[in-house]
């Protein structure tokens, strides 16, 4: 496939010129019926709503049925994001899905989406950034779409983490939900792609939709502050499974303040890497690991709360789902329009972390 041509946009906040490759062209979500509210832990552990709700901000999180599997809570989102784009299966020549509860070790959850979705076209991979996976996707499928490698990609962010927490851990098994979210991101240039049409942001005079400024790093030596020790370097045993080591651990006190020094420093990277002020961006859409991570990243760089969009007390963290579903639950609700300029920004296991830029 040709490279397609980058369209060179004025944008309305008299940026110089600067070029998209891609635009977010539809999203959708879809988490499981059944709610696990903070009683539920409050029945079994030391440990109070009040607790959960101060420390962390989460009310509730869903829960899938263990007969669900990561490919089957993705295909309702991904579906209403394609249709949402305005797009059929057939247009999508690309499947990114950043998860680390995949259906099986192999082949990747991807092709098992593929699959569901009756798809037989294009590229099918995961990507394991745990908490940024999503961001390291979009990324990922921006890049791609550049290179001509596709035009719509389907890009997901899903997890079911209700498998790897440990239910006696009161450090951990409070924080976490099940969820997924997907986006379309659409080839810009409007030539043969049936939603490049739909692109121009209608109220803002100039504004083209699409991928400004992105920026991904991680730090490995955070390895043992966040992980799940199961795979080849801690091979489970019966005995290791009975006594619960399989599942995450995590050094909650020092992510935190990790997680916070990294969302700014992203955040304050890709507006530089974009020369724009903070004051510029319409809505922050952060990773929802806790209400007072992501209002503490808020306060450092000076946005009111007003501009960050929170969902957490509804659905926990959802890992990589968190921001396709905050986005997809956002654009339902009419919060964030057409035009608007949105900072998406994670942090997680690695330590990973990454930000987007993006004029929804
Ligand atoms: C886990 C987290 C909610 C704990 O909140 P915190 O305010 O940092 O609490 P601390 O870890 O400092 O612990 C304070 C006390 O609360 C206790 N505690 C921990 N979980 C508790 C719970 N569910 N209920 C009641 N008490 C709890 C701790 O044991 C500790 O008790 P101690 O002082 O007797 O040792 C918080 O550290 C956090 O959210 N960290 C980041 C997690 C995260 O986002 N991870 C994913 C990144 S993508």
């Amino acid at each position: 496939m040709a490279v397609p041509n980058l369209s060179v946009v004025k944008d309305a906040v008299n940026w110089p010129q600067v070029q998209t490759a891609s635009f977010v062209a539809g999203c959708g979500m879809n988490v499981p019926e059944r709610v696990v509210d903070n009683n539920h832990f409050a029945s079994y552990l030391e440990t109070t709503d009040e607790w959960i709700r101060e420390r962390t901000g989460i009310a509730e999180r869903r829960w899938s049925a263990p007969e669900v599997c990561a490919s089957e809570l993705a295909e309702p989102a991904a579906r209403e994001a394609i249709a949402h784009a305005g797009l059929t299966i057939a247009d999508i020549d690309a499947i990114i899905v950043a998860t680390v509860t995949p259906d099986y070790s192999f082949p990747s959850t991807a092709c098992l989406l593929q699959r569901r979705l009756g798809s037989v076209c294009g590229l099918a991979f995961d990507l394991n950034a745990v908490c940024s996976g999503f961001v390291y996707a979009l990324v990922t499928a921006d890049a791609l779409i550049a290179s001509g490698q596709c035009r719509n990609a389907l890009v997901v962010g899903v997890d079911i983490y209700s498998y790897i927490i440990n239910p006696k851990d009161r450090g951990t098994c409070i924080l976490f939900g099940d969820g997924a979210g997907a986006v379309v991101l659409s080839a810009a240039a409007p030539a043969g792609n049936p939603g490049g049409a739909s692109r121009w942001a209608s109220g803002s005079a100039g504004a083209l939709r699409g991928i400004y400024a992105s920026e991904l790093g991680a730090d490995g030596n955070g390895a043992n502050l966040l992980y799940v020790p199961n795979g080849t370097a801690s091979r489970p045993t019966p005995e290791s499974y009975a006594a619960g080591e399989h599942f995450l651990r995590m050094d909650g006190r020092e992510v935190f303040k990790v997680a916070v020094r990294r969302l700014c420093d992203i955040s304050e990277k890709v507006l530089a890497r974009a020369g724009i002020a903070v004051g510029q961006v319409d809505y922050f859409i952060t990773h929802q690991a806790n209400k007072r991570i992501v209002l503490s990243m808020a306060k450092h760089l000076g946005v009111d709360e007003s501009k960050v969009l929170v969902n957490i007390h509804k659905y926990g963290n959802t890992s990589a789902a968190s921001i396709p579903m905050l986005l997809a639950e956002s654009a339902a609700e009419g919060k964030i329009k057409h035009g608007d300029l949105l900072l998406v920004t994670a942090f997680g296991g690695g330590f990973t972390w990454g930000g987007v830029l993006l004029r929804w």
